[in-house]
């Protein structure tokens, strides 16, 4: 039977103290989630050039749109009688309202108002900071004068040279926050992707090295099933407000020990996967996630891709009814209470440094 060199961890070592952790579950968008982040708004690929995008990010309707090249993010609401802008035209390098006709710019002040030949200097839409990166469109959604694009967490685009890849994005009735904790523990894959990934419970026996990182933390293992030709090494990190990365690669034998069961020389791969994706809470109860899976050219085609992604369909369609059902009973229950597990560290790392965040926010920013 598989073994795995690092369940090595024993439950009782690295199982997070449960009184200290045990808490409730359930609160409100505003209360939960950090302003101060890039959330991922858009695929870019989504936003043309004439035709303004209506999203929606912490319970905030915003209004996406492209002018010679830039995108802009503008409150999707008119400031003459709130018509949502996204509705609007694309006219040169402005947004025009399309119920009575202000014209904005693309700083957000009104430029234009027909019939009436003053504009008042005050007469401006909230814009938000907004950047394009790794084919997704970002949107910090606090303080303006923090927007530093450096925090912007890694991902690969879908035209990257080196990469085949995969994308799609799904709509959640239930809490971001919900998403963030499956991402943040694999051990469900050995029970709710049974059917999709084909796993057992020995994924679940598997317990990863997980440590912070600014704003995240990381996730590092080796799986080296006894007597087996192939080793397994997958490392990837979860980065505040919900963004995640993965590198796997498969090695030979042998492979995870040479390196310390460390980062490996990827050059001695016989096979490298990537996976990124990104979790927007949109209401207090929606979220939009955006994923993509890509296969290293050098192993893999297209008929690969095009099959690993129906698997992976299937696979996110198994996680969306479990969170979603969980998230019925979570508001069902008068005190929802958890208790936590062994695997449960990245997702308590992960939630204390969001909670510390949303706390200074709160006191610094008053949020
Ligand atoms: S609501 Fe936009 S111009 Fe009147
Ligand atoms: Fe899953």
């Amino acid at each position: 039977m598989a073994s795995e060199s690092r369940k090595a961890d024993a439950p009782t070592k690295s199982a997070p103290t449960q009184r200290a952790h045990r808490g409730p579950v359930g609160g409100s968008a505003g209360s939960l989630y950090v302003r101060n982040a890039w959330y991922v708004a858009s695929w870019k690929e989504d936003l043309g050039p004439e035709a303004p995008v209506a999203v929606t990010i912490l319970g905030e309707r915003i209004v996406l749109w492209r002018s010679a090249g830039r995108v802009m993010a503008f409150e999707d609401r008119c400031i003459h009688r709130l018509a949502p802008l996204s509705r609007g035209r694309c006219e040169g390098a402005n947004l025009r309202c399309m119920y009575h006709g202000l014209l904005f710019n693309t700083e957000g002040q009104v430029v234009e108002i027909p019939g009436q030949p003053n504009v008042p200097p005050d007469a401006r839409v909230r814009s938000f900071p907004v950047f394009q990166q790794a084919s997704w469109i970002w949107v910090w959604m606090g303080d303006p004068a923090l927007a530093d694009e450096a925090l912007i967490p890694p991902a690969i685009a879908l035209d990257d040279p080196d990469w085949m890849m995969g994308r799609g994005q799904i709509d959640y009735e239930a809490e971001a926050r919900l998403i963030n904790d499956n991402l943040l523990d694999f051990s469900h894959f050995a029970f709710v992707h049974e059917q999709s990934l084909k796993t057992n419970r020995s994924h679940a026996e598997h317990v990863p090295n997980v440590s912070p990182m600014p704003r995240g933390v990381r996730f590092q293992s080796w799986r080296e099933p006894d007597g087996a030709a192939a080793e397994h090494w997958n490392e990837h990190t979860y980065i505040i407000p919900g963004i995640l990365f993965s590198q796997s690669a498969t090695f030979p034998a042998g492979t995870g020990a040479a390196c310390d069961r460390g980062f490996p020389d990827l050059a001695l791969a016989t096979h490298i996967q990537v996976a990124c994706q990104a979790v927007t809470p949109t209401g207090e109860r929606t979220a939009r996630y955006f994923f993509s899976f890509g296969v290293h050219r050098r192993f893999g085609d297209e008929a690969w891709l095009a099959k690993m992604m129906a698997t992976l369909d299937q696979a996110y369609a198994e996680d969306k009814a479990m969170i979603e059902a969980q998230q019925k009973i979570i508001d069902a229950t008068p005190v929802p209470r958890i208790m936590p597990t062994a695997h449960d560290r990245g997702v308590i790392m992960f939630n204390q440094q969001v909670a510390a965040l949303v706390r200074e926010e709160r006191s610094t920013l008053g949020f």
